[in-house]
């Protein structure tokens, strides 16, 4: 394979075991994912011992199958990209230490890739010929930060939550109004039976130009109208999640916009597992036209967790000779820099 970089990508941070091989950063050979929703549903969130145990038992036959639907072997690849953190300890450790096994027994270079910049470079497998500077929401389960993308070495975080997280709100609510884990996805189902204007909850702007989120409020506004309310109607749970879905949405848009004018730049992105709703998607299309920029978003399938991403921003690493030493350890809660 000369000239080209084929890695192979694993991500365990949470609750899904997923491998990949990507060719030069773009070309996604094979995108495998294992999930673990089923054996955390009856718990109403992930379980850290359940999640490394299901890592440990997924992460062969997963690679495998990455390598085998990629139709290659082993010995093809030119490096082992790794998500070392932000997430849980236990289940990072199964991915990394596997990863590392393959890098040294192969003698081939080992990225450590952080998880949000997996998220992040998601945009780029979507949008090959995608250019930077841009303004990049990032918004998951776990973590939402508005970030200026200067060029691939040079960012800035220009606000993140100072709750929970945009995914962690979605989960909550959904959870209190009584409907399947993760929340988001079954929130947003429920929320386009309702009406977004039917009642209106709290959005938290903050200090005057402050780029931070904070989603408890809202979060327990929609909790307490909810208790105040026992024994509503069907109809009324469809309003109570297109009213929550509304505020939380508006807030990130407008502070979204608002960013990539203030840091004059005319593409915005928007990333992670929330970054699949489509009110936001669409809500945010609006908006960035409205000022004449764009917004770009990957597909539902590259938003949520997957190893693709990683692989794609591993490639930048590689390119950078950006290499970790077989003693790199797991980093539960790694900072984005
Ligand atoms: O990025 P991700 O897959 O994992 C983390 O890194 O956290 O994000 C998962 C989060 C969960 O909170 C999930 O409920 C939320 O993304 N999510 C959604 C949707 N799909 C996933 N939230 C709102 N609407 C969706 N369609
Ligand atoms: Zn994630």
């Amino acid at each position: 394979m000369t000239g080209d970089c084929a890695l192979l990508a694993i991500e365990t941070s949470c609750d899904e075991t997923a491998a990949a091989v990507v060719v030069n950063g773009r070309e996604v050979r094979s995108n495998v994912i294992a999930s673990q929703v089923a054996a955390h549903r009856r718990f109403g969130g992930v379980v850290p011992e359940i999640a490394s145990r299901r890592h440990l038992e997924a992460i062969v036959p997963v690679v495998e199958a990455a390598l085998g639907e990629a139709g290659l072997g082993f010995k093809d690849l030119d490096g082992v990209a790794v998500t070392y953190g932000p997430g849980l300890a236990g289940a990072l450790l199964v991915g990394l230490s596997y990863a590392k096994a393959v890098a040294y027994a192969l003698r081939r270079p080992l990225i450590g890739v952080h998880h949000l910049l997996g998220h992040i470079y998601a945009a780029f497998l979507e949008y090959p010929g995608l250019e930077l500077p841009a303004v990049c929401l990032v918004v998951s389960g776990g973590h939402t930060h508005l970030i200026y993308l200067r060029d691939h070495v040079r960012r800035r975080i220009l606000g993140s939550s100072r709750d929970d997280a945009a995914g962690e709100a979605f989960d909550k609510v959904a959870r209190a109004l009584g409907l399947g884990y993760p929340g988001g996805p079954h929130l947003e189902r429920l929320a386009a039976a309702g009406d977004p204007h039917a009642l209106h909850f709290p959005r938290a702007w903050l200090e005057e130009g402050s780029f931070d989120f904070s989603f408890s409020g809202v979060k327990t506004a929609v909790l307490n109208y909810l208790k105040q309310q026992s024994g509503e109607e069907e109809g009324r749970l469809a309003d109570i999640a297109a009213g929550f879905q509304a505020a939380v949405v508006e807030v990130l848009v407008t502070k979204t916009v608002r960013a990539a004018k203030e840091y004059g730049v005319k593409t915005i992105l928007a990333v992670g597992g929330v970054a699949a709703n489509t009110a936001l998607r669409r809500a945010l299309a609006a908006g960035a036209e409205e000022e004449g920029l764009m917004a770009l978003f990957p597909r539902p399938a590259f938003c949520t967790d997957n190893a693709a991403m990683i692989g794609c921003a591993a490639y930048y690493q590689y390119l950078r000779r950006d290499f970790a030493p077989l003693s790199l350890d797991a980093c539960p809660n790694l900072p984005l820099r």
